[in-house]
């Protein structure tokens, strides 16, 4: 059993089993992370805000904690906020299992509600939610205790699904990449975006796996630089080169013949194949038609909603102000000014030029290609 303690409703827990939050080894070091964890009765999760500078732990057996990470970006991405959404719920589970079963069925309800609003924009999240509700509700079961377990076993059937996706993700997606390629990507949709490895990255981890010589740049990714903090480290964990720019380079390398091929990942993919990913990827993919080079998109298919028959309907998070004033916590902008803060933008489908998912390539027209035989959309 994890011993315990009450630091602000946190449970954190050294590696030695000192309780204080749980540290990893210094930056560069090639430490083994997982990005997320189930460990029995807890979830252990990387800090994401602090790296690349600490690689920091955070434990806990609340599913409200688990909520606050989501909210706080401390775990982040899309495939991997389901998954840590579904573990939120297995512990909510172990949480009210002394509870009769109807009881117990609408407190767990009331915590995934509560997981489920953390961020509106990537369908990973209330996907996932309601497959842990769906066996939440199955009338088949007999008491609290088999519905934890149930639970449980769905979360990390979830967690272990993703890691499988982004593999295959990869594989498909590396026939895109040829030798002497430079790839470009925005933001991290690699395995700290994930259960592992990733979607965008995957892409390129495995083209790289398959001997392919690239080059790699990454966009910085403003306002949270999720590119210069943790895409980078992740690259360099890998012990491949990678050029960092500023956002607004990007059309500038392009220009100059460096960047011959865009990966990003994607947070909500509609029917017609507009795609939702973080702010920066649509004027990204503009000027990747500018210069003629192939845009690519990278997702799991829990990632794709069909019931939304464009991107104008996917709904986009707008983030506390102070992100874009700040920079890692100290002002810029002089005070008093007001802020437009969208976690994210819509990439109209006609600048995509294939998405990749777990099952192959796909190109336009999408409704026909990506979601045929899914929503109700005939086979
Ligand atoms: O706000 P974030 O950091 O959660 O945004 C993440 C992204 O936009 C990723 O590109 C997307 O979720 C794909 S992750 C495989």
């Amino acid at each position: 059993m994890a011993s315990r303690a009450d630091l602000a409703g946190l449970t954190w827990r050294a590696e030695d089993g000192a309780v204080r939050r749980t540290r990893g080894g210094d930056m560069g070091t090639g430490t083994s992370t997982k990005t997320i964890e189930w460990l029995g009765d807890a979830v252990r999760l990387i800090d994401q805000t602090q790296l690349p500078r600490k690689l920091v732990y955070k434990e806990t057996h609340d599913y409200r904690d688990i909520a606050e990470s989501i909210r706080r970006l401390e775990v982040r991405g899309a495939p991997a906020i389901g998954v840590a959404a579904a573990m939120g719920i297995a512990l909510a589970a172990l949480e009210h299992q002394a509870l009769g079963l109807s009881r117990f069925r609408t407190e767990v309800a009331s915590a995934a509600e509560f997981l489920d609003s953390t961020r509106p924009t990537a369908v990973n999240l209330g996907w996932a939610v309601a497959r842990m509700l769906e066996v939440l509700r199955d009338p088949a079961v007999g008491d609290s205790g088999e519905v934890v377990r149930r639970l449980i076993a769905e979360a990390l059937a979830i967690y272990e699904e993703d890691r499988e996706l982004s593999r295959r993700i990869g594989e498909h997606g590396a026939s895109l990449i040829d030798d002497g390629d430079g790839v470009l990507t925005h933001c991290n949709a690699g395995g700290l975006a994930t259960a592992e490895y990733g979607t965008a990255l995957a892409v390129i981890f495995a083209a790289v796996e398959q001997g392919k010589k690239i080059r790699v740049f990454v966009d910085e990714t403003r306002p949270l630089l999720q590119g210069a903090r943790l895409t980078a480290w992740e690259f360099q964990q890998k012990g491949i080169d990678v050029t960092l720019l500023c956002d607004s380079a990007a059309a500038s390398a392009m220009a100059r013949g460096w960047v011959t091929k865009v990966v990003v990942g994607a947070d909500r993919i509609a029917r017609n194949g507009d795609v939702a990913n973080k702010i920066g990827t649509f004027p990204l993919a503009l000027a990747a038609w500018e210069h003629g080079v192939p845009f690519y998109v990278a997702a799991p298919s829990s990632t794709l909603d069909g019931s939304l028959e464009s991107g104008a309907q996917i709904p986009i998070e707008e983030r506390d102000g102070s992100e874009v004033t700040d920079i890692q916590g100290v002002r810029v902008a002089p005070p008093g000014v007001s802020v437009y803060n969208p976690a994210f933008d819509i990439t109209p489908s006609r600048l995509v030029t294939a998405i990749v998912t777990d099952a192959g390539v796909f190109r336009a027209p999408y409704e026909e290609t990506l979601f045929r035989g899914r929503w109700g959309l005939e086979a």
